[in-house]
């Protein structure tokens, strides 16, 4: 079985990465093929050179496009802003093709926050974004919250967070 983590913002030195690389680590332990894509690594321009009328003709962002086609499998890691998930995710959204470059396969959410949402409401956005264009949601949808305080130098500070994780994981291996 092979996963794709996607790491949902451009943020420089952003934790999501950090977290996604958690997830990675979690998974190879497992013997599932990680890999992570993350959103610092876009093309700079892709806003206007990968999207509307310049869909398809960006051929770094297409390489992007046919790794997502790729799996069947992914884990959206998305940060809080602004009490939803980063603009930079739904322009990378509208950037993939219209309508099915999600359709049928199947998604494992985390969010992290600074303040206690843990972005629960991101995760719900984004979870409305996933379902109308056809793509299935696992229910466990973990939220890990305050991140500064329970998740330092690349570790989750926090055992019930850890179990969360491992639980969420194990669910989506068998989803
Ligand atoms: C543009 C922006 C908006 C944010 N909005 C929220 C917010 O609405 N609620 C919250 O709890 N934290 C908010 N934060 C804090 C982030 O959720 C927190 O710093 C998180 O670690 C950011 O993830 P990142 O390091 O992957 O960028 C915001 C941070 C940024 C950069």
């Amino acid at each position: 079985m092979s996963i794709l983590i996607i790491s949902g913002t451009n943020r420089t030195n952003n934790k999501s990465l950090k977290i996604a690389n958690l997830y990675a680590q979690k998974l190879i332990s497992k013997n599932i093929d990680a890999e992570i894509l993350s959103l610092t690594d876009l093309p700079k321009d892709y806003i206007y050179s990968a999207l509307y009328e310049n869909s398809g003709k960006n051929p770094e962002f297409n390489q992007i496009r046919e790794k997502i086609a790729s799996f069947k499998k992914i884990i959206f890691v998305v940060a809080e802003y602004n009490g939803s998930f980063p603009g930079v995710l739904k322009a990378f959204i509208d950037g993939l093709k219209y309508p099915d470059s999600l359709k049928n396969k199947k998604f494992a959410l985390v969010g992290l926050s600074s303040g206690i949402q843990g972005g629960a409401l991101a995760l719900s956005h984004l979870t409305d974004v996933i379902s109308y264009l056809n793509g299935n949601v696992l229910g466990n949808r973990m939220k890990i919250y305050k991140i500064e305080e329970n998740f330092k130098d690349g570790k989750i500070t926090n055992s019930v967070f850890e179990d969360l994780i491992n639980a969420q994981i194990e669910e989506f291996i068998a989803f």
